[in-house]
């Protein structure tokens, strides 16, 4: 079966096309990035009227590139949920009219989900497993028992980590989006610079939980306070300290699940796991099997949201013409997330 997968809940507008939930025959994606780049960060009204001016294009050209027309399309999927309201809607909307106009299932996809599975489109993995989604809005660490079963054991407590990555690079004035920046700039320095603090989340309702706001505070106002002595005030000193924190504040948190669950598989997804430190400290763990999407589909892309819509569509799910995008994931805290029910606001 081929689904159609749009993807448009921040500043990417992408689509494309995946067979059986594996096969991916197109993929593509048009990044927003240098509109944005000007004003540090992601416009909302102007991501959503890029998405207006991009989707058709970016549709047409996925069909191209899969050498296929609308009749060869079995279902259209579209991210629902979370994003930006506005950027959502274009792509949701598109998605929805597509499929009632073609007469073909539509399927809504909870973007986080999406990140999820991006692993699962050049892997075969067994559930359970771990799951470690880190993105510019979510840090969430998960028991996952099946596609759309996550058991979310710890989140933020505050800022994500994307966001940290994010804010330290537009306040040292590094660029945007600041992650790859700060991963490319920390790969010149040396961690041992500066002794950032860390999180102390360590009782037992927040065994699993990370927190990322008091680390951006350290590295943006209170730096010297924590700069080592005979080390250099070089911004790749700074990244590589700021994100050795960073990335050890994810790991602690998800080695302590590894323990306590006994799971030994940990997949990774959402554009965090892009991170070359955070990658090089999960490969350390050479009793785990840490699995990556590739760094082309850390990013949003529609062949995560095809991925996912293939399982619901395999199930009998369809979703109606009457169902709706949201900005946030209601069911996002700890405990069971049943994302079936993904039109329930
Ligand atoms: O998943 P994503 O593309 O969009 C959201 O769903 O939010 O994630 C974007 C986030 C941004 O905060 C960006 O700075 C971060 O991922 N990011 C990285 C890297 N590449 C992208 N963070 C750290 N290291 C990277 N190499
Ligand atoms: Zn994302």
């Amino acid at each position: 079966m081929k689904v159609l997968g749009i993807e448009s809940s921040c500043d990417e507008t992408a689509c494309a096309i995946v067979e059986d939930g594996k096969t991916i025959l197109s993929n593509v994606v048009a990044t927003q990035i240098p509109f944005h780049q000007i004003y540090k960060g992601v416009v909302p009204e102007i991501a959503s009227r890029k998405h207006v001016e991009w989707i058709l294009p970016v549709v047409r050209q996925a069909l191209e590139e899969a050498k296929l027309t609308f009749d060869d399309i079995d279902a259209i999927a579209a991210t629902n949920r979370p994003g930006l309201m506005g950027s959502l809607m274009v792509g949701f909307t598109f998605a929805k009219t597509l499929a009632w106009s073609l007469n073909k299932p539509f399927l809504a996809v909870n973007h986080m989900l999406g990140h999820l599975y991006a692993a699962h489109l050049v892997n075969d993995i067994q559930y359970p497993y771990l799951g470690l989604l880190v993105s510019g809005g979510h840090s969430i660490i998960c028991k996952v028992n099946n596609f759309d079963d996550l058991e979310i054991l710890g989140t933020t407590v505050d800022d994500s980590v994307g966001e940290a990555f994010d804010k330290v690079s537009k306040f040292y004035g590094l660029g945007y989006p600041g992650g790859v920046i700060i991963d490319n700039l920390a790969k010149q320095g040396d961690a041992r610079a500066a002794t950032f603090p860390v999180p102390k989340l360590d009782n037992k309702e927040h065994r699993y939980d990370v927190s990322f706001s008091g680390l951006k505070t350290a590295v943006i106002h209170q730096c010297d306070m924590f700069w080592n002595e005979g080390y250099e005030h070089s911004k790749e000193n700074m990244c590589a300290a700021f994100q050795e924190t960073a990335c050890k504040t994810l790991t602690s948190r998800l080695f302590r699940a590894v323990e306590d669950t006994g799971l030994t598989t940990v997949v990774a997804g959402g554009g965090v796991a892009a991170n070359s430190r955070l990658r090089s400290l999960l490969a350390e763990r050479t009793d785990l099997n840490c699995i990556f999407p590739p760094l082309k589909l850390c990013g949003d892309n529609g062949a995560m949201i095809a991925g996912v819509a293939y399982h619901f569509l395999k199930r009998g799910d369809r979703d109606g013409w009457d169902s709706v995008t949201c900005a946030r994931i209601p069911q996002f805290k700890r405990g069971l997330a049943n994302f079936a029910n993904r039109n329930k606001n």
